[in-house]
Formats: C-alpha cells, sequence, structure tokens
C-alpha cells in the first residue's frame, strides 16, 4: 500500500492501526448520520475516533475521565462531552436518547460494562480495547432494546487513510528518535504521551527504501525494543514506526 504524498510518514504510521481500527469500527457500525455516537476514552484511538465520528456525520459525545481533555474532545469534533468520574455516563446517554453506537477504547471492562445502560434501541457496544478482566453484565441489559456488544480489530487501512486525507484527519503525535525508545516507551507506559508515540527512523537507507516502496528495516537499536517487550510496527514505507505493546512472544 502507498502512503498519499499529502501525508508524511510520520502521520501515517499510526493511521494505519489506531486509524484503522476506529475507522473501521465506525464505518461498520451502520449507524445513520445525526445518530448518537461515543466514543469511549481519549487517548491514541479515541482521538482518532472522534474525527472520523464528526466527519462520517455522527452526533458525536466524547466519555472521558475529568474535565481536562474537554476542550480537546470539542476542538477534535465532540458535540457533547461527559466526564465519566462526575456523572453516570449511561444515564447521561439516556437523556439524550440512547447512543446508537458507544466506541470502547478505553481498557477497563468495569468501566465498559457500566457503560451497556448507555445504549439506545438497537444500540451497538463496539470493543477495539484490549481488556483486563472478564465483562460483567446482566443478559437482561442486553434483550431489552436488542442492544449488542461486539469486538472488533482493525482492518482496511487503506480506506482510513483515503479519508484522513479528504478530511484533513490527523493523529497526535510525539515522535521520539529511535535511540530515545526507552524513554517513549516509559511515557507511552505512564499514559503521559499525547496520543501516539512514533520512533522516527530517518536515515538516508530507509528514505531510500521508502522511495523504493520497500518496507524499512530496523536495524538500530532494536536490543532495547526488544528487552521492553515493544513489538516495532514499522509503516509500510516512510520512516516512520508505530509502536505498540505486546508481550513477549
Ligand atoms: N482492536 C484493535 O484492533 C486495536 C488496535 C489498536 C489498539 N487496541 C487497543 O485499544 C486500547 C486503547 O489503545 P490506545 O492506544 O488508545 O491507548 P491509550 O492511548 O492509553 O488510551 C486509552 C484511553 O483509555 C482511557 N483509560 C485508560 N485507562 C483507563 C481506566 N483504567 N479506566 C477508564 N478509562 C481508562 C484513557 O482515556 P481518558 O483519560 O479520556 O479517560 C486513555 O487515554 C488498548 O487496549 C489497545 O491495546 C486495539
Amino acid at each position: 500500500m502507498s502512503i498519499p504524498g499529502e501525508l508524511t510518514s510520520v502521520d501515517a504510521a499510526p493511521l494505519l492501526c489506531a486509524g484503522a481500527t476506529t475507522f473501521s469500527a465506525l464505518k461498520k457500525s451502520g449507524a445513520a448520520g445525526g445518530e448518537i455516537v461515543a466514543i469511549h476514552g481519549i487517548g491514541g484511538l479515541g482521538h482518532l475516533a472522534i474525527q472520523y465520528s464528526n466527519r462520517l456525520g455522527f452526533k458525536t459525545v466524547a466519555l472521558s475521565r475529568g474535565r481536562e481533555k474537554e476542550p480537546l474532545a470539542y476542538k477534535l469534533g465532540a458535540h457533547l462531552y461527559i466526564d465519566t468520574e462526575s456523572s453516570d455516563a449511561s444515564k447521561e446517554l439516556q437523556k439524550l436518547g440512547g447512543a446508537r453506537v458507544i466506541l470502547c477504547t478505553a481498557p477497563n471492562t468495569k468501566a465498559i460494562a457500566g457503560l451497556i445502560n448507555g445504549l439506545g434501541i438497537g444500540g451497538q457496544l463496539i470493543i477495539v480495547a484490549g481488556v483486563n478482566g472478564p465483562l460483567q453484565l446482566f443478559p437482561g441489559q442486553l434483550f431489552r432494546g436488542g442492544r449488542s456488544i461486539e469486538g472488533w480489530h482493525g482492518e482496511r487501512p487503506g480506506d482510513a487513510i483515503k479519508f484522513s486525507v479528504l478530511f484533513n484527519i490527523l493523529p497526535m503525535i510525539e515522535t521520539f528518535p529511535l535511540e530515545k525508545a526507552a524513554e517513549a516507551f516509559e511515557k507511552m507506559m505512564s499514559a503521559k504521551v499525547h496520543f501516539r508515540s512514533a520512533l522516527k527512523i530517518v536515515n538516508r537507507g530507509s528514505n531510500l527504501n521508502c522511495l523504493q516502496g520497500r518496507r524499512p528495516v530496523v536495524k538500530p537499536n532494536t536490543g532495547v525494543l526488544l528487552r521492553n517487550a515493544i513489538h516495532v510496527q514499522t509503516g509500510f514505507v516512510g520512516a516512520a514506526a508505530d509502536f505498540h505493546v505486546r508481550p513477549p512472544q
């Protein structure tokens, strides 16, 4: 897959995973323009999901802990903001008529379970977060109103890339040189990074690979990445790396 000239490789890399995941989840949900779509968690996935939801024409509700990210949520395109710490998000969503879709990007099963009652009739809870335990619910929560819960993983990154270019949707990223991978990892693990860490592998070799349409090969300091159990997912072209924590293989 080629990356359009409008995007830098650094911007494109997060779109290939976080972008593809959230865009494809919203697109396949079947929600129609004007319907309520809530985005749970404003992090790497969530900050892109808010942008996609807005541009896809949904009434976009951002759900986040505290009020710190409220101004950002509106800037990204949220129409409404709910502080999940000071209010019951489900009740607030019901006051709006119930959500057609709640896209769960926050990796906390208790928080996710607490949102099921915020779904409207036929509403879908779509979980893209890797969650930390069993999800507890009463089946009655689902059959009242024909609600459903589903999991989703990203697909068709090319579609997310094209849509992002069309609507000028960009990830917010902090870039680090590859030598600072350990620092980037620490910032990511302590959730201090806003919102994607990109390892920039800038050297003539990788740019050449980009021009030649080959995947850049990550050579320097891969030891530090492996020791920290970071999986480096190179951008398909260019000198950018979007990385994710993976359990050691
Ligand atoms: N399905 C897929 O294909 C796919 C692809 C990529 C990633 N993922 C998964 O998606 C999840 C999110 O990734 P990300 O990169 O967006 O992570 P992230 O940048 O850390 O953001 C997660 C957000 O969730 C909220 N959150 C974190 N801990 C929470 C807790 N204990 N309780 C309630 N809310 C909490 C926070 O938002 P607020 O501060 O706004 O509350 C945080 O910013 C991860 O589990 C990742 O593995 C899945």
